[in-house]
């Protein structure tokens, strides 16, 4: 593995232990049943997995595959991360859920996992850890059963090339759309599931484009059968928009729950910068969750 990936590797095994305790993953509420499921969106794509094998790659700690094996699914994540990887079993285990999980750089899967799967899934902030997607798809292409389903649900690699880092609201060409081998080095105070960690993020990103992606599937033998660009970022300001309805209504917790959570994805997802700054300031004036101030 790269330096760079080595670097990564160590930042998402920080991540991992702040968003165990986030409440944008609300663990608690999800090991009891309820909580975060799998979007809509994530759903829709490879259908009724019933009776299916099912590999997750970059499976975080595991919440998006333990939904998967609810659907029916017999799965199997990945990720590189060992905290996160470590988190997801005993998540597993402590909900009852079968699932294995498999610690390594997906790179380099067939050196850990075999067999062939009738569905590889992969979702949510996975392209830009990733410097090669020609060697990805290869290793999908290896894992896929024949007649089998690889599914995606990225960010549109158009919103990533915007300012983020800018105050006032204003759209602005920073980072290239058409990048070369090196990463992007970013450095941030904070992590996207908890803006105020006690955490400086170092990450590198290697950004890729529309062709990239289809290319490299096309390449190594898959044959594209749909490829989508809805308007996700709708779907992320209703988060915004209920943290201002709930602090309205004065449910703190469920404010900060919804503001953090549009804070998290805002990156990749919202250019409306100052519905950023907006949601930025709210957050810090509410009162710490808890407080059971009813409606008035
Ligand atoms: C944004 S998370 C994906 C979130 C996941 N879709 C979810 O909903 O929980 C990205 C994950 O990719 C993993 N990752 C990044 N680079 C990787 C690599 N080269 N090999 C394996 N996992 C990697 C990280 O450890 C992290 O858990």
């Amino acid at each position: 593995m790269d330096e760079y990936r080595e670097a990564n590797r160590s930042l998402w095994n920080a991540w991992t232990r702040i968003n165990l305790r986030s409440e944008m993953y609300d663990v608690e509420a999800f090991a009891a049943g309820h909580g975060r499921d799998l979007r809509p969106i994530d759903r829709a794509g490879p259908g009724d997995v019933r009776g299916k094998s099912l590999l997750h790659l970059q499976c975080h700690f595991g919440m998006d595959t333990i939904r998967w094996a609810g659907y029916g699914a017999t799965v199997t994540g990945v990720d590189f991360s060992e905290e996160a990887v470590t988190a997801a079993r005993a998540l597993a285990a402590r909900m009852g859920v079968p699932a294995t999980f498999v610690q390594c750089d997906v790179y380099d899967l067939p050196r850990h996992l075999t067999g062939r799967f009738d569905v590889v899934f992969t979702s949510h902030g996975v392209l830009g850890w990733l410097p090669d997607l020609d060697r990805w798809a290869q290793m999908i292409a290896h894992f896929l059963a024949p007649g089998g389903v690889f599914y995606i649900v990225e960010a549109h690699p158009l919103l990533q090339i915007f300012d983020d880092r800018v105050a006032e609201p204003a759209l602005r060409l920073l980072y290239p759309y058409f990048h070369g081998r090196e990463p992007i080095r970013e450095e941030h105070p904070g992590c996207y599931s908890t803006p105020d960690a006690p955490i400086t993020s170092v990450e590198h990103i290697w950004l890729h484009t529309v062709s990239d992606l289809i290319n490299a599937l096309a390449r190594a033998g898959l044959r594209i059968e749909t490829f989508d660009e809805p308007a996700y970022h709708r779907a992320i300001d209703a988060h915004y928009r209920l943290g201002v309805l709930y602090q309205e209504l004065g449910r703190w917790g469920d404010a900060r729950k919804e503001l953090q959570t549009f804070l998290g994805y805002w990156k990749h997802a919202d250019p409306e910068l100052r519905t950023y700054q907006d949601a930025q300031r709210l957050l810090r004036t509410l009162p710490s969750s808890g407080v059971p101030t009813p409606a008035t």
